[in-house]
């Protein structure tokens, strides 16, 4: 079988990897790919995530048996729609049921018509009325998304009167986030602990992933600006036994069936990002993908054949999958980005002993932001790699992760040296 993976970070390293370990599938093409994926898939550079029509004509040409979509941006555009009206196999939501994801407000509008547990909200399209909101409003902080796609930046915390005037102002004056800020969402600020809870459906039948937890600030101790995400860990101990049943029967499955009562049934992958509150489980948000870094160290785990999970998804026929088969052991990943990242940061950079460190024993090193240069692999991105490894027990995948961490050199590379730092603070 020939599949197609879109997109070209870590995620679809992991995504490639897994793919390739498929008895069933003899060729991956990853459009555009990065100098890890190469090894293993022929990359399209020229192919961007995009190009709806280049990936449909590619698709075509290539004779692709299934496409599987790593970033949201393809999936809330409407690429599985266009692959499916020319007959083409594609695992992901249609784009009617990617809006949960694409805007913030039709996620709350699901979640209240099905009492499923979320931040009170207001959703504001007139800036004034926005404003008049906030004057009167007491209770800080709140919480202001833009109701569109805005890269992960769309989502400010603030603590005051005047910062959410200005976070409002920003997004739906100012238009920093473009027409993705023109409406905003206001919701009231939940306190806990934050978990990811991932499943695979065709709409009927959930397969629900062991649970995750993400490390989004750029620095040690959970300081600095939000990142795409500075390193991960499976299973996340805040959403053990119980909790994992209770956001299955609270969350997943009204999610499920509330999608399928509107009218938009929803497949592919349902990402749930959660606060763990003294009250239970709520919903910060949904993302119609898998998570990057958590795939990173949700597929080391998974040790059936991952091709048969999607393909048999994409066909809605998930309940002949007889479920996960698990690796019980943690696995924990840790970022290595470039210097500077979030912010502006150089690329070109010669990484070293990648090989070392994918030769330990249960580590596996997927590449984000690299790319070929001559027989060389340089940086070109932010986050550059996700060293995951397995481990007896947390503190041995931990350990082992940041082992592999340390044979790895590039300059300026950066890394959170506390990934997991909640996990150790339980024991
Ligand atoms: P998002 O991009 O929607 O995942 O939001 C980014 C981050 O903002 C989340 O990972 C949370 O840390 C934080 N966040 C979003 N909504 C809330 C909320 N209602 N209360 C507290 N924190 C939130
Ligand atoms: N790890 C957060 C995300 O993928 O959105």
């Amino acid at each position: 079988m020939k599949v197609l993976v879109v997109g070209g970070g870590g995620r679809e390293h992991a995504l490639c990897v897994a793919l390739a370990k498929s008895p069933k599938v003899d060729t991956i093409f990853c459009a555009p790919g990065n100098g890890g994926i190469a090894a293993i898939a022929e990359c399209r550079p020229d192919l961007l995530v995009s190009d709806l029509e280049g990936l449909v004509a590619f698709a075509k040409d290539a004779s692709v048996d299934l496409t599987v979509v790593g970033p949201e941006a393809p999936l809330v555009a409407g690429i599985v729609d266009r692959f499916q009206e020319e007959g083409l196999r594609i695992f992901g939501p249609p784009k009617a049921a990617a809006r949960l994801e694409g805007s913030k407000d039709f996620a709350k509008q699901v979640m209240l018509k099905n009492n499923i547990p979320t931040a009170a909200h207001h959703t504001f399209s007139e800036l004034a009325e926005a404003k008049e909101y906030v004057e009167q409003n007491d209770v800080y902080p709140v919480v202001v998304k833009a109701d569109g796609l805005a890269a992960g930046k769309g989502v400010t915390v603030c603590e005051t009167r005047e910062a959410t005037i200005a976070a409002v102002e920003e997004s739906m004056g100012a238009r920093r986030f473009g027409d993705a800020g023109a409406i905003v969402v206001i919701e009231e600020f939940l306190r806990g602990e934050e978990a990811s809870v991932h499943a695979i459906t065709d709409g009927e039948t959930l397969l629900v992933l062991p649970s995750a937890q993400d490390h989004k600030r750029v620095g040690e101790g959970d300081t600095g600006p939000n990142t795409g995400g500075m390193g991960a860990y499976s299973p996340a101990p805040v959403v053990e036994g119980e909790m994992m049943d209770r956001i299955v029967r609270t969350v997943l499955v009204p999610t499920l069936h509330g999608m399928k009562r509107a009218g938009t049934p929803f497949r592919g992958v349902l990402y749930a990002g959660l606060m763990i509150t003294r009250g239970g489980p709520r919903v910060l948000e949904y993302n119609v993908r898998f998570g990057d870094p958590e795939t990173q160290v949700l597929f080391p785990r998974m040790k059936g054949d991952l091709f048969d999970i999607l393909s048999a998804a994409a066909d809605g026929d998930l309940s002949s999958i007889e479920g996960l088969d698990l690796d019980e052991r943690p696995c924990v990943g840790v970022v290595v980005a470039s210097e500077g990242y979030p912010g502006p940061y150089q690329g070109g950079k010669e990484i070293v002993g990648l090989e070392a460190a994918n030769a330990m024993e249960d580590v596996v090193v997927y590449h984000a932001g690299t790319r070929l240069s001559g027989d060389r692999i340089v940086t070109a991105g932010g986050r550059v790699l996700c060293v995951s490894a397995l481990g007896d027990d947390f503190q041995a995948a931990r350990d082992r992760a940041y082992e592999g961490v340390d044979a790895i050199h590039f300059t300026g590379a950066s890394v959170r040296r506390d990934i997991g730092w909640r996990v150790l603070a339980r024991t």
